[in-house]
């Protein structure tokens, strides 16, 4: 597709006889199209012209010579050049990359870059809850995104399967295990030895110290701890895995905590080298005051076990050998910006090119909140994810029995209508907003859901079905061949239009600020100048000129929204 911007800052560059990708670097897309498709900030060449911005901007516009069928006309405005697209370009340009190409959008942008996505990462042995669903909902969407972009991208589960906890789980188990059965409800059941083994090493100095044993013997492969261990981990993966089935959520790789047991020795006497380790308190850390981080690292712990962080630092070193990253994102809450703060200061001493520490990255997001207030592991409230899930698939399929109560394979458009309801809420707001879960907001078909998204999808798939086409092929038929462009040139169509051509600009932004929430965004935007146009304009019209020009218009929106909505994990019912 031509690039506007690049056209017009070669139009600028001809005029002032700067350099043009420089010039383009400030062209901007103003938020209100009253002030044009693009606009030129002329305060950026104030400074060493030394006029007014308003002086350089009528200047500029005095010996600009611009090419009509590609930028209309151009403006004044206090200080800014605004410039106005030819609508029958714009129109041409869109059509003739949608009908060139099935996945809109797509490119290679990131060929030959490594991008390293951390998330989801449960624990085992807990409940998978929804922070986690958070997790995976968002880097998710990341994965699918840097993908269409050309990124060679990893996912990567890092499960929580090690720790101390886990000779917590193994005493409890050999004293109780004959009251549990473990197959029937896993996760609950082996919550439920946690605590009570918990409880009990509160009043048993010595179940503590078997605890430790435990742990000590795990690390150092005992056959029938290691057994064990296996054991709660393959239950808690069952369980975990059907979550992932309900998301469609992928992983290239599940090395997890307990993956790193034997590639830590390395980072300690690497750290232990730089002279920076520190004994406190029978502990092993490293002081980051001076890094302006006040409370220092954990390394070792004063019984000698490792640490989470240690962990983490072990699969930095492992993760810049064997993927190269470019980028390693760890979508985790904002409760561990501590943590990632630290382990990014000490990644630094770990002797790995400088490439790897600037590629890491914390990607943070806020809380889930209930109408009623925090959910927690702690306090009891916790929400467990697979019956939110089926809830929300539940919930669904009652608002479509009211308002659609023919409606075959209700089943099926329940579950895509459920579970895109959860997941658009997800992502609707900026991650790092706290989110508030409310079932009555998150499938209104009316609101900013994934709901209305699919409704706007499936209405857009059944005008062009009422057409007398279908939907799958229009593409390739011969109705798009001669669109008469006049047909496309008002306000509405415009405005679906350049948002349309702005699709790869959107993905672009997504994963400089690896934010979805851009994406979801736009997808709202473009159902609300469908809903728009739909609501001024027949679609299926006597004049085969002018129904072909808003079919077009259909099927380009029913398209973007799939594409869209693909990206972020949703799937699309094709009726509802
Ligand atoms: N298992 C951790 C938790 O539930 C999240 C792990 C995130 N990834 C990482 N590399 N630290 O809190």
């Amino acid at each position: 597709m031509l690039n506007f911007k690049k056209e017009i800052a070669k139009f600028i560059a001809n005029a002032v006889k700067l350099d043009e990708n420089e010039l383009e670097s400030y062209i901007e897309v103003p938020k209100d199209s009253t002030n044009g498709d693009y606009a030129f900030p002329c305060f950026r060449l104030a400074k060493e012209s030394k006029k007014s911005p308003v002086i350089i901007a009528n200047d500029i516009k005095e010996k600009i010579v611009l090419d009509e069928s590609i930028i209309e006309k151009v403006e004044v405005v206090s200080g800014y050049l605004n410039f106005y697209v030819n609508k029958q370009k714009m129109a041409s340009e869109v059509i003739g990359e949608m009908l060139k190409n099935e996945d809109y959008g797509k490119s290679n942008v990131g060929n030959g870059k490594n991008i390293v996505i951390d998330y989801s990462a449960p624990n085992i042995a807990k409940p998978f809850h929804i922070g986690h669903l958070r997790s995976t909902v968002i880097g998710g969407a990341l994965y699918k995104i840097y993908k269409y972009l050309g990124y060679n991208t990893i996912g990567i589960n890092h499960l929580g399967d090690y720790g101390t906890q886990f000779g917590k789980m193994i005493e409890g188990y050999k004293l109780w295990k004959d009251e549990y059965n473990l197959e029937k409800n896993p996760i609950d059941q082996m919550m439920d030895i946690y605590i009570r083994i918990n409880n009990l090493c509160k009043e048993d100095e010595k179940v503590l110290e078997n605890c430790r044993n435990n742990f000590k013997k795990l690390e150092d492969g005992d056959p029938y701890c290691v057994e064990l261990w296996e054991k709660f981990k393959q239950l808690s993966l069952k369980e975990f895995q059907r979550v992932y089935e309900l998301l469609d959520s992928k992983f290239d790789s599940w090395n997890g905590e307990a993956f790193y047991s034997d590639k830590m020795q390395e980072v300690i006497a690497i750290l232990e080298k730089t002279g920076k380790l520190e004994e406190s308190q029978g502990a092993k850390i490293i002081n980051l005051e001076d890094k302006g981080i006040n409370t220092p690292i954990i390394i070792k712990k004063s019984n000698d076990s490792t640490t989470y962080a240690t962990r983490d630092l072990a699969a930095i070193l492992y993760r810049s050998r064997t993927y190269d990253f470019d980028k390693a994102l760890y979508v985790v809450s904002y409760e561990q910006n501590l943590h990632f703060k630290q382990v990014f200061e000490t990644a630094k001493l770990l002797g790995i090119d400088e490439k790897y520490t600037k590629g890491l990255e914390h990607v943070s997001f806020g809380m889930v909140l209930l109408p009623t207030g925090k959910m927690s592991t702690r306090e009891g409230t916790v929400v467990k994810l697979e019956d939110l899930l089926d809830e929300a698939i539940q919930r669904a399929k009652t608002v479509i029995e009211t308002k659609n109560p023919e409606l075959e394979n209700k089943d099926e458009v329940a579950k895509k209508v459920g579970i895109g309801a959860v997941i658009f809420n997800d992502l609707s707001n900026s991650r790092i907003k706290d989110e508030i879960f409310d079932w009555n907001t998150i499938l209104n078909f009316q609101g900013e859901t994934g709901p209305y998204i699919q409704y706007t999808y499936v209405r857009t798939k059944s005008i062009i079905e009422k057409s007398g086409n279908k939907f799958e092929e229009i593409q390739n038929s011969d109705i798009f061949r001669n669109i008469k462009l006049e047909y496309l040139q008002d306000e509405e169509a415009q405005n679906i239009l350049k948002l349309i051509y702005n699709f790869e600009e959107i993905l672009k932004q997504v994963t400089e600020k690896n934010e979805p929430s851009i994406l979801s965004r736009y997808l709202i935007d473009v159902a609300k100048a469908y809903s728009s146009y739909y609501n001024n304009n027949k679609i299926i019209v006597e004049d085969t000129d002018i129904k072909n020009a808003r079919i077009f218009i259909t099927y380009a929106t029913g398209k973007i929204l799939e594409i869209g909505a693909s990206l972020l994990g949703i799937k699309m019912p094709d009726k509802m």
